[in-house]
């Protein structure tokens, strides 16, 4: 399986902040990774070296076999960027975006104009095509922010946070034309803090906090594997609130989520075997439980056990 992207040990550091401490990325040719984490985890940084706008401190990445540091303009002949915050120019129409970018990339005039007429269409501006980018809706933006990264034909594209803001409408959109190129063999490489923007495009995603790879894998796989079920105690008394908490580690190896304002504790419990147990020890020290119960975990609850931090939330 050849990799489109590749990437080992990348370092970087402002000042201060480690933004990256050791990422390592592999991306196969014509698939969707999703790169997920929390605000600050590393994302934007991860996908600006890979796009060659800022050499790592440490570690080295190629795309498509070039080295992003040693052959940046062979890099960036390959690649396109949809980025955090829009890009396109708001006093220009659409097609005027789209054109101005053929140019620069050295199409002739007519060429760029045949070339942005076609990507306008296929995103749904055909009709907004002549108006300033800046009576254009959130959704309508991101759009042709896509369709201004697609001008140059990239084999791969990076795009960051490309819904975030978006309502669910204009969010599926956006998916749907992630389909399509996927469906053209482009491959994509996603940043998003939305666990379901991931399970619905990307074929396995890395999850990266404070800098760091900490999880990485199919959606399905770490669900069952980070998720699982959990399971819900809230104490009768706030007295057995600690006793509880340490029966549920010792039971399942792993330290409960408290909420003692509550008296809630969460702890994964992959084996429901768990729950029966659980109410054994309880017995056996006397406890009186209010609530007792074994669910399947919410997507923010996967993010939360990976993160520490809750997921953004997810648009209603
Ligand atoms: N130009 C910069 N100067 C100083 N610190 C920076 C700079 N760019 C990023 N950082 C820091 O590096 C870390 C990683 O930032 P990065 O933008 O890669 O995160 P992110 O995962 O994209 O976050 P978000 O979800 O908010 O977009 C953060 O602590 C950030 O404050
Ligand atoms: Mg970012």
């Amino acid at each position: 399986m050849s990799l489109a992207i590749q990437a080992e040990g990348l370092v970087k550091r402002y000042g201060d902040t480690v933004a990256l401490n050791g990422v390592d990325l592999a991306v196969p040719a014509g698939k969707v990774v999703g790169v997920l984490g929390p605000n600050g985890a590393g994302k934007t940084t991860t996908v600006r070296i890979l796009a060659t706008l800022l050499r790592p401190d440490a570690g080295h990445a190629t795309v498509a076999g070039y080295d992003v540091v040693a052959e940046p303009v062979r890099v960036r002949g390959l690649i396109g960027l949809t980025g955090q915050y829009a890009s396109v120019d708001e006093d220009l129409s659409g097609t005027e975006n789209l054109v101005l970018i053929g140019k620069l990339l050295g199409h002739s005039g007519k060429a760029a104009k045949t070339r942005a007429i076609a990507l306008l269409d296929r995103f749904g501006l055909a009709e907004a095509a002549g108006r300033a980018a800046k009576t254009y809706s959130g959704g309508m933006r991101r759009r042709l922010d896509l369709a201004a990264s697609l001008v140059g034909r990239p084999q791969v594209l990076y795009l960051d946070e490309p819904t975030t803001g978006l309502d669910p409408h204009a969010r599926r959109e956006v998916w749907s034309v992630v389909r399509g190129l996927v469906a053209d063999g482009t491959t994509v490489l996603l940043t998003t803090q939305y666990l379901d923007e991931a399970d619905q495009l990307a074929d396995s995603v890395t999850v990266i906090d404070h800098g760091r790879v900490v999880a990485e894998g199919r959606t399905d796989e770490l669900k069952r594997r980070v998720g699982g079920q959990t399971l819900q105690v809230r104490t009768a008394s706030l007295e057995d609130f600690a006793s509880v908490s340490r029966i549920l580690a010792t039971l399942t190896g792993v330290e409960p989520i408290a909420d003692p304002e509550i008296g809630l504790l969460t702890v994964p419990a992959p084996d429901p075997a768990v729950l029966s147990a659980l109410v054994r020890k309880l017995d056996e020290h006397g406890i009186t439980a209010d609530e007792l119960a074994l669910r399947l975990p919410s997507l923010d609850e996967v993010f939360l056990a990976l993160t520490g931090k809750p997921s953004e939330e997810v648009p209603a």
